[in-house]
């Protein structure tokens, strides 16, 4: 069956369903999920609509969704993150895709309009604009409930929280210690080391990185370019991510500092300009700046084009900027994610566990639609154990178990010294 959709070019289907296939061999845990969903058929009828970077794990979620039962309409969570040749794929498989690498912002928001047309029952989202448009649009009323992948998504949805502007459940999905513990850690760090690498083929052995967030992404990739011989400097704001920082072994500077000091800068705050103009001023030639945030504020791309007198694309990714003074800048996937834009984004292997996590809590949402309320809510914790639990034997690794007694020394307070 052929969908409804917009994609760049349906011709590349066949690449993409080599992409898919590669993708699905690193997968087990989603696929093991998928056959019991075939099998069981969860989500029979139920409309599901995405907002995700479409991506050839993305779309091992989304065979699995349709394995349920559900229909489902996707659209890209970023502009310039959409893998082709995978989204022309998908559309072959059935999914109303609504994706292509290089969208202006208009057809950005045209296409997750095109989303909430087919009044989905339960909306899928990375980053919150899914979210956020349904709820501005008034579309939401027959919405069951919603899953969140991404902690800057979680930021604004649980804003409006706070404002009791929520409409409907929310799934963290991004706050599954089978997600934001190696999704964010291990998968952030390693594809965005992926991406800059992609993008320049710098030397990271003896460079210094200065990485600006210390959380979950900055953790990751600070680990990781250390471990390719590169000096790595944390900025952070909050005094105890900033103390692991430094306990861990890495130098801990003010941005004011660090931007003297950096070749290489690599944000992962979830914040805004974060790099900013009074950096950028005291930057060395040649600097690279790079973010893998989710959004592309965190370097002030505008403060860097008003101090600039010319700016040219170098490489597939690369801009150098000139300042007046003759030194140059060069800004990454112009300052959106750099993992997913100049790379492939995270290894299947660990989108593995934030997809079933995503998988298991759309199968939950629908279990209990009607008694949750319009809420954020964790994944359930028997969820997030069941994903390790596969993702274990996936790998054929076995782990001891607690025997009675020591099940009754832990509940118990009587036995001391
Ligand atoms: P987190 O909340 O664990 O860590 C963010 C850290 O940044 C915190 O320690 C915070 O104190 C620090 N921070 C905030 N403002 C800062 C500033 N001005 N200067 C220095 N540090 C600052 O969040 P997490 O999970 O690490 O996510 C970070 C961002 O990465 C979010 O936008 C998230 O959505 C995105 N993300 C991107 C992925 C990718 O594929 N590139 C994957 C997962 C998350």
């Amino acid at each position: 069956m052929v969908a409804d959709y917009k994609v760049a070019d349906t011709s590349l289907a066949k690449s993409g369903r080599v992409a898919i296939e590669w993708a699905e061999r690193m997968m087990p845990v989603l696929l093991e999920i998928r056959s019991r969903f075939l099998k069981e058929r969860p989500l029979e009828g139920i409309r599901i609509g995405a907002c995700l970077h479409v991506t050839k794990e993305t779309a091992v979620l989304m065979r699995t969704l349709m394995a349920g039962g559900a229909d489902v309409a996707l659209a890209g969570s970023n502009p310039l993150s959409t893998q082709d040749d995978v989204a022309a794929a998908l559309v072959e498989d059935g999914v109303r895709v609504f994706a292509w690498r290089k969208e202006t912002l208009e057809e950005y928001w045209w296409s997750v309009d095109r989303v909430i047309s087919y009044h989905p029952d339960i909306s899928m989202d990375d980053g919150g604009d899914l979210t956020t448009r349904i709820h501005e649009n008034g579309a939401g009323s027959n919405v069951i409930g919603g899953t969140e992948e991404t902690t800057t998504g979680l930021t604004r949805l649980r804003s409006m929280e706070r404002k009791g502007m929520l409409r409907y459940p929310i799934i963290a999905v991004n706050d599954a210690e089978t997600k934001w513990d190696f999704d964010n850690v291990y998968g952030t760090g390693q594809s965005t080391i992926d991406g800059l690498v992609r993008a320049t083929n710098t030397l990271l052995a003896g460079k210094k990185v200065v990485v600006a967030g210390y959380g979950h992404c900055g953790r990751g990739i600070a680990n990781r370019a250390r471990g390719m011989g590169a000096r790595v400097i944390v900025t952070e704001v909050d005094p105890i991510r900033a103390l692991k920082a430094l306990m861990d072994g890495f130098e801990v500077l003010p941005m004011s500092e660090a931007c003297r000091a950096g070749d290489i800068f690599i944000t992962a705050t979830g914040n805004i300009d974060v790099i900013r103009g009074e950096h950028i001023a005291k930057m060395k030639d040649l600097v690279i700046l790079a973010n893998s945030g989710h959004f592309n504020v965190e370097i002030n791309v505008n403060d860097l084009e008003e101090m600039s007198t010319s700016k040219k694309q170098i490489r597939d990714c690369v801009e150098e900027y000139t300042l007046s003074d003759g030194r140059r800048i060069y800004l990454l996937a112009q300052g959106r994610l750099v993992n997913l834009v100049c790379a492939e984004g995270h290894p299947a292997e660990v989108m593995d566990m934030s997809f079933s996590n995503q998988a298991l809590s759309v199968e939950y949402l629908i279990k209990y639609a009607g008694e949750l309320k319009p809420l954020i809510y964790r994944v359930p914790k028997d969820v997030d154990m069941k994903v390790a639990e596969l993702k274990l034997k996936s790998i054929g690794v076995t782990i001891d178990k607690l025997n009675e007694r020591q099940t009754e020394y832990m509940k118990s307070y009587t036995s001391g010294t």
